[in-house]
């Protein structure tokens, strides 16, 4: 590991995240640490990454078995960039490393990201029979000029294959997520993709806002006055918009963006991050946590293979978490829950209650402050007030 860090004992549940940094285009809003293939430059390949993965899966076990022992995974999330953009058996081999180092929970949540034109019936099927259990679609929207304004390079039509793709290897839950609040998107335009996205009968669906990300190009373009920025009252219009449709449809929220067909259809490996407990992050630029230290590897693939293939850490720097820093962070992901943010943590940050329940931003449910629904829209400034 690098110079300084000691790594505490895990004591709750515990998660890894895989990142895969590699897409075939990069979408113009997206500042995710991921590459195409002209972007990715010398020193690491498609091909070589499984290998150079598996070694930290190592290093992170052989760390975990000198601090205390090595927990089983609860869950496993590969994210990216676009996993899919791997060979399945890459893939496949990358989770085994993980049940043959630390052990996977029998009951494990094992999800992928993929884009709906990166995957086959074939290679489906493949990650289903490799233990994969969830998957989460990168689908954003169901409207041409949406998808082109965004750089997505899926045609609309292919979605409902992918899906049923998906269920037909059997994967238990599948996620779709959308963006609102893209330039030139009108509500209606809103109203066809959620449409689109129910039609899928997903067990889960996460709505994000569009955050327009600087150094992307999408910055550049609202910045020369291209396209417009996104309208926040519209966005606030969208929001209810998704949660009306949705829930009606079946689908709760149980976090701002998120929401699912019950409670086993939530994402576990999210929930383990929004309750601050425990993960392993392995690949370039992948965050960990155990215990209030946090590490982050180096970034570029190219520098995270030459220390790997080195036998050395890919750790580029840490930091311990003071008790009013873990707090302000339990506030920032606990309010965004449906459950609610436990009062108990707030400390001096419940002289705003009042004035907050009186807006009607939040609500006081047993020993829990809630969001309501005008509080969802204005989460930030609620935040704010909290950890003020
Ligand atoms: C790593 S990507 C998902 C996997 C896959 N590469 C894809 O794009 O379909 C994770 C999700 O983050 C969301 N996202 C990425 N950049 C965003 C941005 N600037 N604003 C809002 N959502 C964003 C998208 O919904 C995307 O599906
Ligand atoms: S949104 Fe997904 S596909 Fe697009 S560049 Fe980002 S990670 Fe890649």
């Amino acid at each position: 590991m690098s110079e300084g860090l000691n790594v505490p004992p895990v004591e709750g549940p515990f998660g890894v995240y895989v990142h895969v940094p590699f897409c075939s285009v990069r979408c113009g809003y997206c500042d995710f640490n991921t590459y195409t293939a002209d972007e990715l430059g010398e020193g690491a390949t498609r091909e070589s990454y499984a290998d150079t993965a598996i070694a930290e899966v190592e290093l992170a076990a052989r760390t975990l078995a000198l601090s205390g022992g090595v927990p089983a995974v609860e869950t496993v999330f590969f994210g990216g960039g676009t996993p899919t953009q791997l060979p399945s058996a890459d893939l496949v081999r990358m989770l085994h490393s993980l049940h043959s180092t630390f052990g996977l929970d029998p009951e494990a949540e094992v999800t992928t990201e993929a884009n709906p034109d990166s995957v086959t019936p074939a290679s489906l099927a493949e990650l289903r029979d490799g233990g994969f259990t969830r998957i989460s679609f990168g689908v954003q929207s169901a409207v041409p000029h949406v998808l082109a304004t965004l750089d997505r390079t899926h045609d609309p039509a292919r979605v409902p294959e992918a899906v049923r793709w998906a269920r037909e290897a059997g994967f238990e839950q599948v996620s779709v997520d959308l963006i609102y609040g893209t330039p030139g998107e009108s509500i209606d335009d809103w109203a066809a993709s959620l449409d689109h996205a129910l039609g899928l009968e997903p067990d889960h669906v996460s709505a994000y806002a569009l955050i327009v990300e600087p150094g992307t190009a999408l910055a550049r373009r609202v910045t020369r006055g291209e396209i417009a920025a996104p309208d926040d009252d519209l966005m606030a219009d969208m929001y209810l918009m998704a949660d009306d449709v949705l829930t009606s449809a079946g689908l709760g929220w149980y976090e701002l963006s998120n929401w699912a067909r019950d409670e086993a259809a939530r994402c576990r490996h999210n929930l383990l991050y929004w309750h601050s407990a425990d993960w392993w992050g392995i690949g370039p630029g992948a965050h960990s946590h155990i215990g209030g230290v946090r590490w982050w590897n180096v970034k570029h693939p190219a520098a995270y293979a030459k220390r790997l293939t080195a036998g050395e850490s890919p750790v580029h720097d840490h930091e311990v978490l003071d008790s009013s820093t873990s707090v302000v962070e339990r506030v920032m992901l606990e309010a965004r829950l449906r459950e609610g943010l436990p009062l108990g943590i707030l400390e001096g940050g419940r002289g705003a209650v009042p004035s907050l329940a009186e807006r009607g931003l939040v609500e006081v449910a047993g020993d829990h402050l809630v969001l309501t629904r005008e509080g969802r829209l204005l989460a930030d400034a609620v935040v704010r007030d909290l950890t003020a």
